[in-house]
């Protein structure tokens, strides 16, 4: 896999004057990777029993009919559509176009925005009741990652939730010693197959994970939990363990009301 060339046009919301260009690490999966797996994609990983048991869960715990950001929504299978189907109202964003477009065709009542999602921001004064990302930080560095979690406390109402689910370093057999940084919870170029490419993954460990999310984003973790995904041997992909956490965003903030 070539390294990432992602033209800062393309992402830029219209309007909103051009970011610069948000270089990825090397040898991940690009957008342009992602515009050529479209449905590939779902029919490889649409199946994930874990991921739609983490959604109905999720959905349970959401305020009824809120909005609900769906960041990195893919072809919009399973997440947007079970989301969309229960009666909230569903905002994806995606930077590959082949996405969006699936996107759009499986929730014709959700808005989809094709951006890269460091260059998203929501309409002014817009906020959400949910925030979901899973599986969808491949093309983001440790610092992106970090820069857009701590965004979400803005984006979240009060009492607002976010599901995430993504892969724990110390869960995939590759990760090795010397990949991990200092503080032990990141660790960089993990080798990993993914729909028939030789890839390099870069993950937080779940303790990582969680501190992402408590730290950055300012939530609290309600429920945390870690499912197996095997992906069908047509799709050459490595088996998964997904790590899930559903985290809230407090309705009392330290100093006062939020
Ligand atoms: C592995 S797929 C997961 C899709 C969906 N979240 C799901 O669980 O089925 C990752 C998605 O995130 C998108 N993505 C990855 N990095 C992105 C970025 N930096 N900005 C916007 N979209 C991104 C990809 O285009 C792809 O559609």
């Amino acid at each position: 896999m070539t390294a990432p060339n992602i033209p800062s046009a393309q992402h830029a919301p219209s309007g909103v004057p051009e970011q610069p260009h948000h270089a990825a690490p090397p040898n991940v999966p690009t957008k342009e990777w992602f515009d050529t797996k479209g449905l590939d994609y779902e029919t490889s990983y649409g199946h994930n029993a874990g991921l739609l048991k983490a959604v109905d869960k999720f959905a349970a715990r959401l305020r009824p009919g809120c909005r609900v950001l769906d960041l990195g929504c893919g072809t919009g299978r399973p997440v947007a559509h079970t989301l969309a189907a229960r009666g909230f109202q569903v905002h994806g964003v995606d930077f590959s176009e082949t996405m969006i477009g699936l996107s759009r065709a499986a929730v014709p009542n959700g808005v989809f925005e094709c951006a890269h999602l460091l260059d998203w921001t929501p309409a002014q004064g817009q906020r959400f009741g949910g925030i979901v990302a899973t599986s969808s930080f491949y093309e983001l560095s440790r610092e992106q990652m970090e820069t857009l979690v701590s965004r979400w406390r803005d984006w979240l109402e009060p009492g607002g939730l976010a599901l995430l689910m993504m892969v724990a370093a110390e869960d995939v057999p590759s990760t090795k010693t010397e990949m991990y940084d200092s503080d032990g919870r990141f660790a960089r170029g993990i080798p990993f197959r993914f729909m028939g490419e030789d890839c390099f993954l870069y993950l937080f460990t779940r303790a990582g994970w969680r501190a992402l999310l408590e730290e950055r984003g300012g939530l609290v973790v309600r429920e945390q939990w870690v499912e197996a995904f095997v992906p069908p041997r047509e799709a050459d992909c490595d088996g998964e363990t997904n790590s899930f956490f559903i985290a809230e965003r407090a309705k009392a903030m330290e100093g006062g009301l939020a």
